[in-house]
């Protein structure tokens, strides 16, 4: 049985830094929360670094180069615990009549809609399989020009270990997902342009491998922010997690949540050492890569319904939230002075109008992405 999906099996921290060992026991890890990744930097500002670091982007780096290496260190403490083999799930239980029907009220909010929840679902995993497979391409591209730049950050095994982890998870995550997708829709879920060598080539520049990861980075974490909140809504149709899909979600998320503090070290770290110059080509990249990324998004939205012959998106709530927490968050991610914020930021701002804190909390029962869920009351 796999511990990791099923209710009682390692899980996510539901305190500030409580964890499940191998062993059973509770263990607490120093918490980890934006403020104290800020007062990290200043320290490591006042300590000088060695080795001597490279690069046109060196001086900022060396900086901050203490505070990335035990932030990571303490993301990854538990990554031999929290996570999953695709082995280990019971695929045969993956799209029984019952399990459709619960797609439908994870979708549509009601039963009787398995067919078009199941096609929305696996379109989206098997696009989401897809771009995850080039992180990992990527990730392992920027380490491969790391390994002749080393500087205070990358210097010793943290950045190492941490990127070795995240590429090689979403690799597995990248198997998951499209095994699920076929599973759930019967039919083989490929494009005829999955633009894998045009989304390779974006990063294939002379831009610095900090440059490229912290892109990178951002491109992802829209997306991981979106799914954790699809996590939220079946923790909290499902809490028990009795449905495959609910635990599909949870074992991936015990991933995803380290993905997503990898992502804040790049942007609340990485991103403001940079020099201006590369904060541009941080913002070139992304809009390249985000670009190629919404074709992809259009190749699997055509390819999958004219195999179904069905249409999935109109009238589907999921679908509508979906999209509205992927603009609204993609909109306000830079901050006018050029900072980047967290999702959990944007919601807790006054940036927004209340609208997608309040989509967001219907949806998934939580006003809380990524940092300790607060429940709220009953989804609709
Ligand atoms: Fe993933
Ligand atoms: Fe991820």
């Amino acid at each position: 049985m796999n511990t990791a999906t099923r209710p009682g099996g390692p899980t996510r921290p539901d305190t500030p830094g409580r964890m499940t060992t191998l062993a059973g026991m509770t263990t607490f890890a120093r918490p980890t929360t934006l403020a104290s990744l800020a007062s990290l930097a200043r320290r490591s500002t006042e300590m000088p670094t060695s080795p001597d670091p490279g690069g046109p982007e060196s001086a900022g780096v060396a900086g901050i180069a203490d505070a990335v290496r035990a932030e990571l260190t303490d993301v990854m403490r538990f990554a031999h615990v929290n996570t999953f083999h695709p082995n280990a799930f019971d695929w045969s239980e993956a799209a029984t009549p019952a399990e459709l029907e619960y797609l439908s009220v994870v979708a549509f909010g009601e039963p009787g809609h398995g067919a078009k929840a199941a096609a929305y679902i696996a379109k989206e995993l098997a696009q989401l399989a897809e771009i995850e497979r080039h992180v990992s391409a990527v990730m392992a591209l920027a380490m491969g020009e790391l390994h002749d730049l080393p500087d205070a950050v990358n210097h010793g095994h943290e950045l190492h270990h941490a990127l070795s982890c995240f590429a090689a998870e979403e690799f597995q995550h990248a198997n998951t997902f499209y095994r699920y997708a076929r599973a759930v829709s019967g039919i083989e879920p490929r494009v005829a342009n999955g633009l894998f060598e045009e989304r390779l080539a974006v990063f294939r520049t002379d831009d610095h491998p900090y440059v490229k990861l912290v892109a990178l980075c951002l491109s992802a974490y829209v997306g991981e922010s979106v799914i954790t909140v699809f996590e939220h809504r079946t923790d909290a149709l499902d809490p028990d997690r009795t449905r495959f899909f609910t635990r599909l979600l949870h074992a991936h998320g015990l991933d995803e949540a380290r993905h997503v503090k990898v992502d804040h070290v790049a942007m609340k770290l990485i991103h403001p050492a940079l020099g201006e110059s590369d904060r541009e080509r941080v913002r070139a990249l992304l809009a390249e890569i985000e670009d190629l990324n919404r074709r992809l998004a259009q190749s699997f939205e055509s390819a999958v319904s004219a195999a179904l012959d069905l249409d999935f998106t109109t009238g589907n709530p999921a679908a509508e939230t979906q999209l509205a927490m992927a603009k609204g968050f993609g909109a306000e991610l830079f901050a006018e002075d050029g900072t980047l914020r967290t999702v959990d930021e944007i919601l807790g701002g006054d940036l927004l109008d209340g609208g997608l804190r309040e989509l967001v909390t219907r949806f998934s029962g939580t006003d809380r992405i990524h940092t300790t869920a607060r429940l709220t009351g009953a989804l609709r």
